[in-house]
C-alpha cells in the first residue's frame, strides 16, 4: 500500500442508477484492510463545494449492496459551473484532508472529473455509471444491466396485452444518444422492431414490417423506441416545434407518441404507449451489476493507491482495467453495429 495515503473522498454524480451502492461498499471494505478512512461526498460536486462529506465506515455501507440509488445521494451540479466553486472545493477538500477522489460518474460527471485533474490538479480516479452505456474505453458502464432487465420485463409483459388486443405497442426506453438500452433489451423481450439513435428511422418501413406480420398472422406486433431516435430527413414526420419538445438534451421523451399517432395512420393498425422513464434507474441492481459495482470499486481503491490519477477503472472483456479520462469522455460509445443488426433480424420479411 501507499503510506502517504490516509483519506479519500467518493462522490457519485449524474442521473442514478442501480450499482452505485456496490461501489460504495468495495471501496469502504477495500479500503479498511489498509486502514484508509473514506469519506462520503453528500449529493456529487455539491458536497464538496458545501462541504457535506462525512465518513463512510463499515456501518454505513452494512446492508447496501442490494439497494438501488446511492446511499451519499447525487446531483447534476458541476465543480466549474460557478466561478466561486473551485476555492469552496479546495477550501474543503483541504479542510477534510483529502489525499485523492473517486467519482463515479456518467459522461458529464466524468468530463468535470478530467478537467479537475487536468487543469486543477485534483489527484482524481473515475469509475463508469450510466444506464445509458456510452462511454468509451469500458465495455459496461454500471447500471446498463439492470435497466436493460427492467426493459426486457416491461417488454414480456406488453406481449401479451398487445397479443390480446391485436394492438401495435411502443415502448419508449432511455438512452440518452445512444441505442443500448433499446437494443439489449429489445433483443432480449424479442421485440420486433427496434428504433435506436444512431439510425435514423423510415416510417414506411416500420408500417411496412408492421403490414407484413399482419399478413403472415402475426396480429400483434412490439416496437421499441429509444428516447433519442429520430426520423429519417426523407421521411420526416415531426414539426419544428415537436423536436423542440422531444430532443433537449436534459430531458429528451415523447416520440413513443408521435410515432404510435404516425403508424395508426399508415397502417390502420390500433397502437398504444408506454414510456418506461425512471423506472429503468430504479429497484434493485441485477447481479452482473452487483459485481461490475464490486470490481470497479476495488480496482478504483487500487488505483489510487498506485497513484494512477486522471484515469478511470474500466470492464474489456472480462477483465478491469484502467483508461484515460480523456479518452473515456472523448466520445460518446454508440450501440455496436452488430447487435443493432442482431436487432433488426426480426424485424420485416
Ligand atoms: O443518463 C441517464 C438518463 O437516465 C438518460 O437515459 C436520460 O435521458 C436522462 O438520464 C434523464 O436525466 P434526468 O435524471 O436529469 O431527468
Amino acid at each position: 500500500m501507499n503510506p502517504d495515503i490516509q483519506r479519500i473522498g467518493i462522490l457519485t454524480g449524474g442521473g442514478d442508477c442501480p450499482g452505485l451502492n456496490a461501489v460504495l461498499r468495495a471501496v469502504v471494505h477495500r479500503a479498511m484492510k489498509d486502514q484508509v478512512i473514506v469519506l462520503g461526498i453528500k449529493n456529487g460536486w455539491a458536497g464538496l463545494i458545501s462541504g457535506r462529506i462525512n465518513v463512510l465506515d463499515r456501518d454505513a455501507v452494512s446492508g447496501i449492496l442490494p439497494r438501488g440509488g446511492t446511499i451519499i445521494g447525487t446531483s447534476r451540479v458541476q465543480p466549474l459551473g460557478e466561478p466561486e466553486f473551485l476555492p469552496l472545493i479546495r477550501s474543503n477538500w483541504e479542510k477534510n484532508g483529502l489525499q485523492a477522489l473517486i467519482v463515479v460518474g456518467g459522461e458529464g460527471t466524468l468530463r468535470a472529473a478530467d478537467e479537475m485533474y487536468r487543469e486543477h490538479g485534483f489527484p482524481i480516479v473515475g469509475i463508469p455509471k450510466t444506464i445509458d452505456n456510452d462511454l468509451c474505453g469500458t465495455d459496461y458502464t454500471i447500471g446498463l444491466d439492470s435497466a436493460v432487465a427492467v426493459v426486457t420485463e416491461a417488454i414480456d409483459r406488453l406481449h401479451s396485452t398487445a397479443e390480446s388486443h391485436h394492438r401495435v405497442m411502443v415502448l419508449e426506453v432511455m438512452g440518452r444518444h445512444s441505442g443500448w438500452i433499446a437494443a439489449l433489451g429489445g433483443i432480449a423481450g424479442g421485440a420486433d422492431i427496434v428504433l435506436v439513435p444512431e439510425v435514423p428511422f423510415r416510417l414506411s418501413q416500420v408500417c411496412e414490417a408492421l403490414l407484413h406480420r399482419r399478413r403472415t398472422g402475426r396480429q400483434f406486433s412490439i416496437v421499441v423506441v429509444a428516447e433519442d431516435a429520430k426520423p429519417h430527413p426523407q421521411e420526416d414526420f415531426l414539426s419544428n416545434e415537436q423536436k423542440g419538445m422531444i430532443y433537449r438534451h436534459e430531458r429528451l421523451g415523447g416520440i413513443a407518441q408521435i410515432l404510435a399517432n404516425q403508424i395508426e395512420d399508415c397502417t390502420g393498425i390500433e397502437a398504444r404507449v408506454a414510456v418506461l422513464g425512471y423506472v429503468q434507474r430504479g429497484g434493485s441492481p441485477t447481479a452482473f451489476d452487483r459485481v461490475l459495482g464490486t470490481r470497479l470499486g476495488i480496482k478504483a481503491y487500487e488505483m489510487v493507491i498506485a497513484g494512477e490519477f486522471g484515469r478511470m477503472a474500466a470492464l474489456q472483456g472480462l477483465h478491469t482495467t484502467s483508461v484515460p479520462l480523456t479518452e473515456a469522455v472523448s466520445q460518446l460509445k454508440s450501440v455496436d453495429p452488430d447487435l443493432y443488426r442482431a436487432a433488426g433480424i426480426f424485424t420485416g420479411k
